[in-house]
C-alpha cells in the first residue's frame, strides 16, 4: 500500500520533470540551444528551433521561430536569413555582452544581434507572443527589453508587433518577403510606413511603390476602410511626434492570425487559423483587384472597376494622348480639359468614395477644418486638392493638400469605402456643369412630377388591392426612361403595406418638393441654399458630385445632391 503511494509520487516527479525539460522557454548565460532542442513559449503558441524550409537533400538550416501547434510548423521568423548553416551544427548561445549569437560548430558566427550595454545576468525567452527577447534577469521590469525580434520583422507581422518607423532614432521596422519558398533571405517585396505627410501603409517591390493603403485619415486608410468591421482583429495606427507605426490585436485571443508577404505572387496575405480543419485560411489580400495597382491610371485618372475601360479621366479632365488612352496605354494619364486660371478664380469638384492619391508633396494639417482647408488650397495655385481628415473623431478636424499630379485614385461603389476628394478644376468647368444641371433639371422636373403623380396611384390602387387580399412586402420597381436617354429606377420604400403608404405620402408632399422654379433656382444660386428633403425614390449610381464655384460656402453647395448626380456627359 505504501510502496504503491510512493510509487505514484514518483510516478508524478517524472511526469512534471519530463513535462518541465520539454517546456523550457528561456535560456540563460551558462545555456545554448543546440539543433534538435526547442524552446517552448509558456502558453504552448510558439516554438524556437533550428528548420530547414523544405524537405529535400539539401542541409541548410535555420534559427526560426513557428507555431507550436501547427503541424506543418508554419515559420514566422527567422534569425539568419541570409546565412543558413550546413548540416546540424548550430549553437544559439548569449553573451555577458548582451549579444545573441548564433555559431557553427563553436566557431564560425553566422548571425548576432549588436551588443547592447553589458548585462551580469541576461535570459533570453520566447514568449507566448512569437516574440523572442533578451532582459536583465535582474530588472524588476520583465517588459524592459534590451532586444526583441519583433523589432526585426521577416515576413510575417504578428498580434502586437509595430510596423513603422521610430522618429526619435529613424529605425524602421518592416516586413520583407522570403526570396523564394526555399530562401528565407529577403527578396525586394517589403511592406512598411511610407511617412511623406500624412502617413499610410507601402507594399514596396524594390524602389518602387507597388499598392498603396491610401492615407490615414485619423479613422482609417483611405483606400481600406471597409476592414474597420471585422470579426477578427482590431487595427491602431500610432502616429505623433515619436512615432508612426501600425499594429494589431486579437478580438479573441485565442483565434491565429497573421500577415505575410509573399515575393513571387507579391501580395501581403492574411491568414487566420482554421482549428476544426487544422488550416490556415486567407482572410484578405493585397492588392485584390487591377486596381489596387500602384498609378495604373497614370496622373489624374480613377481607377473605377465597375467601368470599362477601368481607368477614367477624373472629372474636369481629358486624356492627355487620347490615342494611346483608347488602346488602354493609360501611363500619360489625364490634364485639365479646361486650363487653370488661378487669378480669375477656380473651383472644386467633389469626387466620393474613393482611395487618396499618392502623396508627392505633402502638407498636412491636423486641427484645420474643412472650409479652412478649401480656403488655404485655393489661395495657393499649386494647390490640386484637398481631403477632410478626422482627428478628433465623429467628422471632425484635420486637412491634407495634395501639390501636382493626382496619383493611384481608386474608385469604390459603397459609401463606407473611401474618402470625398475635393479636385482643382477651372471655373468654367464648374459653370459648365451648372449650366449641365440646370438643362437637365428642366428634363427632369416633368418628369419627377409626372412620376410621382403615376406612383401615388399605383401605391393608392395596390394598397386597397393588398387591404382585400392582407398580404404586405416590399414595393415594386418602376423604370423609366428620361428624354436623354438615361434610365431611372423608381421604388417604392415601404416595408408594410400601410405604413407603406403614409411614408410614401410624407416624403412625396408636393410643399417639400422643390418647384420647378426653385430647382432652377438652387442650381443657379452660390448662396444659401434650402436643405433638400430626402429624394425617396431617385436611385443613381454615379459617383460624382458637382461642388461649387470659388467662394461658394461648403455646406451649402454640399446639398445640391439630389439632382446634380444627373450629369450630361
Ligand atoms: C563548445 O565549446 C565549449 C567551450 O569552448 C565546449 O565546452 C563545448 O563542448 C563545445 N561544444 C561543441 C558542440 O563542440
Ligand atoms: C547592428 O547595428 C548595425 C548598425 O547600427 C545595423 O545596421 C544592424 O542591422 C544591426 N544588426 C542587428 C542584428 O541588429
Ligand atoms: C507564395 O505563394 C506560392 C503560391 O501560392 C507558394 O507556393 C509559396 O510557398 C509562397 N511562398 C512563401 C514564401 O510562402
Ligand atoms: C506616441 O504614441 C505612443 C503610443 O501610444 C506613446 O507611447 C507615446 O508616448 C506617444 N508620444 C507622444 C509624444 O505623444
Ligand atoms: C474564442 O475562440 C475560441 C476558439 O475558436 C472559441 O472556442 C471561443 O468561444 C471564442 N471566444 C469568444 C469569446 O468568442
Ligand atoms: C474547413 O472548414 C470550414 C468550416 O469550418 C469549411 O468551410 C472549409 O471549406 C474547410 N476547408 C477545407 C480545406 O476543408
Ligand atoms: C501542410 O502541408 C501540406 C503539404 O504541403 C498541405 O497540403 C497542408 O494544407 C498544409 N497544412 C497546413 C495547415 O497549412
Ligand atoms: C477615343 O475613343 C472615343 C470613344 O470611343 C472617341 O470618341 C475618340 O474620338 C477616340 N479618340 C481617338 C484619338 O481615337
Ligand atoms: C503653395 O504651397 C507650396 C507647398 O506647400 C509652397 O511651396 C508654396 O510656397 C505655396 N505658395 C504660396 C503662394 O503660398
Amino acid at each position: 500500500m505504501e510502496m504503491g503511494f510512493y510509487f505514484y509520487i514518483v510516478c508524478c516527479f517524472l511526469i512534471f520533470f519530463s513535462k518541465a525539460s520539454t517546456a523550457i522557454d528561456t535560456i540563460s548565460l551558462s545555456e545554448s540551444l543546440t539543433d534538435g532542442k526547442t524552446l517552448v513559449s509558456n502558453g504552448g503558441s510558439f516554438a524556437l528551433g533550428f528548420f530547414s524550409p523544405y524537405i529535400s537533400n539539401s542541409n541548410n538550416r535555420y534559427l526560426g521561430i513557428w507555431y507550436h501547434n501547427d503541424p506543418n510548423q508554419t515559420v514566422v521568423w527567422v534569425a539568419n536569413r541570409i546565412n543558413p548553416i550546413k548540416g546540424s551544427t548550430g549553437v544559439l548561445k548569449i553573451e555577458s555582452s548582451g549579444k545573441i549569437v548564433l555559431q557553427v560548430q563553436n566557431t564560425t558566427v553566422v548571425w548576432s544581434t549588436n551588443s547592447t550595454a553589458s548585462v551580469e545576468n541576461p535570459v533570453l525567452q520566447l514568449l507566448d507572443s512569437g516574440n523572442l527577447v533578451l532582459r536583465d534577469g535582474k530588472d524588476i521590469n520583465p517588459e524592459n527589453y534590451l532586444w526583441q525580434s519583433f523589432d526585426y520583422p521577416s515576413d510575417t507581422m504578428l498580434p502586437g508587433m509595430k510596423i513603422g518607423v521610430d522618429l526619435r532614432t529613424g529605425f524602421d521596422r518592416r516586413l520583407s518577403a522570403w526570396k523564394n519558398w526555399d530562401d528565407p533571405s529577403p527578396g525586394d517585396l517589403t511592406y512598411g510606413v511610407e511617412l511623406e505627410g500624412s502617413p499610410e501603409m507601402v507594399l514596396m517591390k524594390g524602389l518602387e511603390k507597388y499598392y498603396l493603403t491610401g492615407v490615414w485619415v485619423g479613422n482609417g486608410f483611405s483606400g481600406i476602410r471597409d476592414v474597420r468591421s471585422n470579426p477578427i482583429y482590431d487595427y491602431h495606427f500610432v502616429w505623433n511626434e515619436t512615432e508612426t507605426y501600425y499594429t494589431f490585436s486579437l478580438k479573441n485571443k485565442s483565434v491565429m492570425s497573421r500577415v505575410v508577404l509573399n515575393q513571387s505572387e507579391r501580395v501581403r496575405k492574411r491568414f487566420t487559423w482554421n482549428p476544426e480543419n487544422q488550416t490556415w485560411e486567407m482572410f484578405a489580400m493585397r492588392p485584390s483587384d487591377y486596381c489596387d495597382r500602384y498609378g495604373l491610371c497614370g496622373p489624374n485618372g480613377n481607377c473605377d472597376y465597375n467601368k470599362l475601360p477601368v481607368c477614367q479621366c477624373l472629372t474636369g479632365f481629358r486624356p492627355k494622348w487620347p490615342e494611346r488612352w483608347n488602346s488602354s496605354e493609360y501611363s500619360g494619364g489625364c490634364i485639365h480639359s479646361k486650363p487653370l486660371n488661378c487669378q480669375t478664380g477656380d473651383g472644386f469638384i467633389t469626387i466620393r468614395r474613393v482611395k487618396s492619391p499618392a502623396i508627392t508633396n505633402p502638407w498636412v494639417h491636423k486641427t484645420m477644418n474643412l472650409k479652412e482647408c478649401k480656403a488655404e488650397c485655393l489661395r495657393n495655385c499649386s494647390c490640386m486638392a484637398y481631403i477632410n481628415l478626422d482627428f478628433t473623431g465623429g467628422g471632425g478636424s484635420g486637412c491634407a493638400m495634395w501639390f501636382g499630379d493626382l496619383v493611384d485614385i481608386k474608385q469604390f461603389q459603397s459609401d463606407s469605402d473611401g474618402i470625398d476628394l475635393y479636385i482643382r478644376v477651372s471655373a468654367s468647368e464648374t459653370e459648365l456643369k451648372k449650366k449641365a444641371k440646370v438643362k437637365l433639371a428642366i428634363i427632369l422636373a416633368p418628369v419627377i412630377a409626372a412620376l410621382s403623380g403615376l406612383l401615388l396611384v399605383v401605391c393608392y390602387i395596390r394598397r386597397n388591392r393588398r387591404k382585400l387580399k392582407g398580404e404586405g412586402g416590399f414595393g415594386p420597381v418602376y423604370k423609366g426612361t428620361l428624354a436623354n436617354g438615361q434610365e431611372i429606377a423608381v421604388k417604392r420604400l415601404s416595408k408594410s403595406s400601410g405604413q407603406g403608404l403614409n411614408e410614401f405620402k410624407n416624403e412625396q408632399h408636393p410643399d417639400e418638393r422643390p418647384s420647378m422654379s426653385s430647382v432652377v433656382l438652387m442650381l443657379g444660386s452660390h448662396n444659401e441654399l434650402p436643405s433638400p428633403k430626402q429624394p425617396g425614390f431617385l436611385f443613381y449610381n454615379k459617383p460624382f458630385e458637382v461642388d461649387s464655384s470659388p467662394g461658394n460656402d461648403e455646406s451649402s453647395s454640399r446639398n445640391e445632391i439630389s439632382l446634380s448626380t444627373f450629369e450630361a456627359r
